[in-house]
């Protein structure tokens, strides 16, 4: 994949720098009031006790409020925006295939440049507006995750880090040998299936050599094959389920004994506590997004090199026409030209006359058969 590609899409938004700014802008204003509605939960923890829940309550619900405005506006302007690059991505793609030498076109085929200007065009705005949209979202909403939850409690941010690697990768790898596992299952399926095919279909040789049992025994070896995979991959499914869940757990037992450990010390009150495993939750989660939809965003690049590479191929591009000699010379005089075709005996030119000097432009204009090309025919001498 073509390092340049990413930039060069990056590049197709620089006009819609603005509206960028202002997408930026309100994507950020939204994740604040989303992360400030855990950081208010803790604080209606703590201010129960005070009986002033209300004092906290309400921000709590402004924000919230605010938050959902703010991500709506936001999510218009996004689509808006990409919108009109694409379409203007579109427009450029249109515009080089128009600008093409028409037996290029004929030899790349109809089907192949209708699928450069709108099948990959759709495939990257598809991708790009999805996979872009959300990657940026939760990055965002990663940083600002991990931001406050070191500020509310350092250490308790540590051990989520720390911890990170072993819940993502942990049920991931588990899932693989479990994708695996299944890939087989199915293999091993279609390998039985084939014996008891082959097996019917010589029926005939089989009992002139009363193989039956034998071949029933073929079968049987096969099947106790799929029943043995079908075992193991469900304890791998089993083992992936319990992975997730168990690593998600153990982290979270971990980090409530440690919490609770530092409230008993003063360190953090429980409001912290409760506001910080909001957080390690969406923080978790927000990761686990961030790697599902990295390989889309990677897809939409992949489209979007093969648009490109259509854009760059300037060798097929037919030359402008600027080419001109420095000095026109030569004049041409007809003087009552007569013609007609042997075969013919109606003549198709009657009487022609025309004088062009240098630099002199003549448009010959007639209903068809009338004798246009016949007259460039003879002044030609063909
Ligand atoms: N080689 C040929 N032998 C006999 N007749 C011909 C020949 N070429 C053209 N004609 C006839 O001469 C007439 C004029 O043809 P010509 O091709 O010059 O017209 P044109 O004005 O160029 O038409 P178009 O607008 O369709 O190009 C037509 O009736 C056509 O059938
Ligand atoms: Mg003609």
């Amino acid at each position: 994949m073509g390092t340049s590609t990413p930039r060069r899409l990056v590049a197709l938004l620089s006009p819609e720098r603005g509206r960028c700014a202002v997408v930026a802008a309100l994507m950020v204003a939204s994740v604040l009031g989303e992360v400030a509605v855990p950081y208010f939960t803790g604080r209606v923890t703590d201010w129960v006790a005070s009986e002033d829940e209300l004092a906290a309550a309400w921000p709590m619900a402004l924000l919230g409020l605010s938050s959902a405005v703010t991500e709506f506006i936001c999510d218009v302007t996004y689509a808006g925006t990409l919108s009109r690059a694409l379409g203007r991505l579109q427009r450029c793609v249109f515009a080089a295939v128009l600008q093409r030498d028409v037996t290029s076109l004929q030899v790349t085929g109809t089907g192949a440049v209708m699928a450069r200007v709108t099948g990959d065009v759709e495939a990257t705005h598809a991708a790009v507006s999805e996979a872009l949209s959300l990657l940026l979202w939760y990055l965002a909403r990663g940083i600002f995750l991990l931001v406050t939850m070191a500020w509310l409690s350092p250490h308790l941010a540590f051990v989520t880090l720390l911890s990170l690697p072993i819940l993502l990768l942990l049920p991931r790898g588990v899932g693989k040998v479990q994708q695996g596992l299944s890939r087989q299952v199915q293999e091993a399926l279609a390998g039985a299936t084939e014996v008891a095919v082959e097996t019917f279909q010589a029926m005939a040789t089989i009992r002139s050599f009363a193989h039956e049992a034998g071949a029933t025994e073929r079968y049987h070896q096969r099947l106790r094959r799929v029943y043995q995979l079908e075992g193991k991959d469900a304890a791998m499914y089993a083992a992936t389920l319990w992975a997730s869940g168990f690593s998600a757990l153990a982290l979270k037992m971990g980090l409530l004994c440690y919490g609770a450990q530092l409230v008993t010390a003063g360190t953090i009150t429980t409001g912290d506590l409760v506001t910080f495993l909001i957080y390690q939750i969406q923080f978790t989660e927000a990761v686990e997004v961030l790697l599902h939809y990295y390989p889309n965003m990677t897809k939409a690049v992949g489209s979007s090199e093969k648009i490109f590479e259509f854009l760059d191929q300037e060798g097929q591009v037919a030359p402008a026409g600027t080419l001109a000699p420095d000095v026109l010379q030569g004049h041409l005089k007809l003087e009552d030209v007569w013609f007609s075709y042997p075969k013919h005996q109606e003549p198709i030119l009657k009487g022609v006359s025309l004088e062009l000097h240098p630099g002199e432009v003549l448009a010959v204009v007639a209903p068809p058969g009338a004798g246009k090309s016949t007259l460039v025919s003879v002044v030609l001498h063909l």
